[in-house]
């Protein structure tokens, strides 16, 4: 039995039936590029779910890795650790909002937001008290504010807690299990407005529903934060219009209830700034960050604002987890920052990303199964539909692990062009590593133009 083989029959693939499985045999990888036994070269559009935004075996981050293995790997945060106190110093600077803040770390994203999500929760409870309110003193201060605010186009991790806030369909197998005190508001959206209004008449109703849904649901006395993907991901790589993040934050302000931005999946780069939510100059209080930020290695970041890490300066930050702030994890971490502003790669992607979204759009132009092309940086989607007027989608919320066209797409991209993308999602997902050079952009660019020949000719 190959090793190939082997995989298949002793792994259990995620999200998927596991008498489908046929897992590809790998030889190594380089750049964009996954080399297979077989003697194929595939480029990886998603960048290995968006973790890898410097290409795959980073020189300098191998080194840093190699140097730090020799030194120290692991060991708990009762001993400090160069790496890790230097990361978490950076994570600090790097970050939207002063640098007074802390970290934590895990090696997840569900894994962080969990955290995040606990932590919002104690700090309001501590906030209760330091303002001498005892919370069951009432009873409509029973238990304590707990909400969370979240939106329905969402994906936040698959534990429970991170599932509980994500809109995406996903939270459908594990309902009704999940934590308790979860509301959802209507996406900034404008393609498909849930309120049906247009951009920019509609004065950014989204925003202003989230206000009253705020009021609704107890105002400060219940609702602990909001957390958002500053640009939708998972969901369909959303941009928001420019005022709904500042207004976002405003309403939070006035409510006195937190700002949790996730940016598992934009940060580090992707959009052509370090952190998405830098477009349009808002600052969380809570910013949770993973994937790409350990380059290789599976570290993820919670950063609190000075405000939020003060309150647990008396109180007790009661959570943790083995493996938190991993000292190897670290290192690989730091040395892709550094690689990242060393190289230009953010300022690359942002050019880079301007001339994929101009080849982009100009496809739209040729093809009637595109509904809107949309994104920022190297973080681009091709919304597909079967019917530009009805914008009748191509892919229907609930059947996200059906054999849809979007999946033929990324059958024929792979089996065709040696190209591969997530076949899950509502259209062409085109995440390439930072690394991507203008030419390879083309190739990618001109094979899904060949896709999209076929796609249309089913929808005729
Ligand atoms: C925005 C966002 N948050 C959290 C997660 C969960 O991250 P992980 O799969 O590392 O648990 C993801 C994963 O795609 C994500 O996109």
């Amino acid at each position: 039995m190959n090793f190939a083989e082997e995989q298949r029959k002793y792994l259990m693939q995620s999200w998927s039936v596991q008498g489908k499985y046929e897992p590809i045999p790998v030889e190594k990888t380089a750049g964009c590029w996954i080399h297979t036994e077989d003697g194929r070269r595939i480029f990886d559009l998603r960048s290995a779910h968006e973790c890898i935004n410097l290409g795959f075996n980073h020189p300098k981050v191998l080194q840093a890795m190699r140097e730090q293995m020799e030194k120290v790997i692991y060991v708990t945060d009762d001993f400090a650790t160069e790496p890790t106190a230097q990361l978490a110093r950076t994570l600090a600077e790097i970050t939207p909002g002063g640098s007074d803040k802390r970290t934590w770390f895990a090696q997840s994203g569900a894994a962080a937001v969990e955290a995040a999500i606990k932590a919002a929760r104690f700090f309001k409870y501590n906030q209760m008290l330091k303002n001498g309110v005892k919370p069951n003193s009432e009873p409509h201060l029973y238990p304590y504010p707990y909400k969370i605010i979240s939106r329905y186009r969402s994906y936040h991790g698959a534990t429970s807690g991170a599932m509980s806030v994500s809109g995406d369909p996903r939270r459908w197998f594990q309902e009704p299990f999940g934590v308790s005190g979860v509301v959802f508001a209507p996406d900034a959206y404008c393609y498909r407005c849930p309120l049906g209004h247009t951009y920019p008449s509609c004065n950014i109703d989204c925003a202003e529903y989230i206000d009253q849904m705020i009021a609704l649901e107890g105002g400060s006395n219940k609702v602990a934060a909001v957390i958002i993907e500053p640009i939708v991901g998972s969901n369909g790589i959303i941009p928001p219009p420019p005022e709904y993040l500042p207004m976002l934050r405003a309403i939070c302000d006035k409510w006195d209830i937190l700002l949790i931005a996730d940016e598992t999946m934009t940060g580090f780069g992707r959009t052509g700034k370090m952190f998405a939510i830098e477009h349009y100059d808002v600052v969380p209080d809570i910013l949770v960050i993973g994937k790409s930020l350990g380059v290789y290695c599976p570290i993820t970041a919670v950063v609190f604002n000075q405000k939020v890490a003060q309150s647990f300066e008396e109180n007790l930050f009661g959570h943790g987890q083995s493996y938190s702030g991993h000292a190897l994890a670290s290192a690989a971490a730091l040395a892709g920052i550094n690689v990242l502003l060393e190289e230009g790669l953010i300022d690359l992607a942002r050019e880079n990303g301007e001339y994929l979204g101009s080849r982009l759009h100009a496809l739209a132009a040729e093809h009637h199964s595109i509904g809107e092309v949309r994104g920022l940086g190297l973080f681009w989607t091709i919304e597909l539909v079967k019917d530009r007027s009805t914008k009748e989608p191509i892919r229907k919320a609930d059947e996200k692990y059906a054999h849809t066209m979007v999946s033929k797409i990324a059958e024929y991209l792979l089996q065709e062009k040696n190209i591969y993308i997530p076949a899950d999602k509502f259209g062409i997902w085109i995440v390439p590593p930072l690394i991507v050079t203008r030419e390879e952009i083309d190739f990618l660019v001109d094979s899904i133009n060949d896709a999209l020949e076929f796609v249309d000719a089913e929808m005729d």
